[in-house]
């Protein structure tokens, strides 16, 4: 009988630590990960070309990345940062000043039309991650 009673309670402690290792590392999937938002059609165009022209530097969903900072920040809250910086950030580089990546080149090769859909995406992503 006392047997059974301390294999229930090795079995109850195993449980309750595998519950916590799993909570962990939720927490920390949430922390490292940005939410995506819902996507449409128009925000998978946005996200095409945000990882064909942004991501090497702005992050997987603009989670940042050594080269370059998340826009999941409230410095890129439209009120501070608007839509057109996005266009004149694309089209003619930005100054370091915020951060200490160093500059941002212009980038080559995108045009107005996709800038506008990448921008879509960055804002819908700032939504889905509480920025807006
Ligand atoms: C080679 C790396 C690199 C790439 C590629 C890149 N950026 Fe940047 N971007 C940066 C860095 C670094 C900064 C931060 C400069 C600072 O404020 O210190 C920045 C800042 C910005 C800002 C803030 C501008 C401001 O006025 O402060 C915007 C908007 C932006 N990037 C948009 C884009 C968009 C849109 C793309 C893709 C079309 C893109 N970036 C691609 C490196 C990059």
């Amino acid at each position: 009988m006392k047997m059974i009673f301390q294999g229930v309670i090795c079995v109850l402690i195993a449980l309750a630590l595998l519950n916590l290792a799993t909570g962990l590392r939720a927490q920390n999937a949430v922390s490292n990960e940005p939410r995506e938002p819902e996507m449409t059609p128009s925000l998978n165009l946005g996200k095409m070309n945000y990882e064909a022209y942004c991501a090497s530097c702005h992050g997987k969903t603009a989670a940042g990345t050594d080269k370059g900072p998340t826009f999941i920040s409230k410095i890129y809250h439209p009120g501070h940062h608007s839509d057109g910086a996005f266009f004149i950030a694309a089209k003619r580089g930005v100054r370091a000043h915020h951060w200490r990546f160093g500059n941002m080149p212009p980038v080559k090769g995108v045009s107005d039309t996709q800038v506008q859909s990448i921008l879509l995406y960055v804002r819908a992503v700032q939504q889905a991650n509480g920025v807006l």
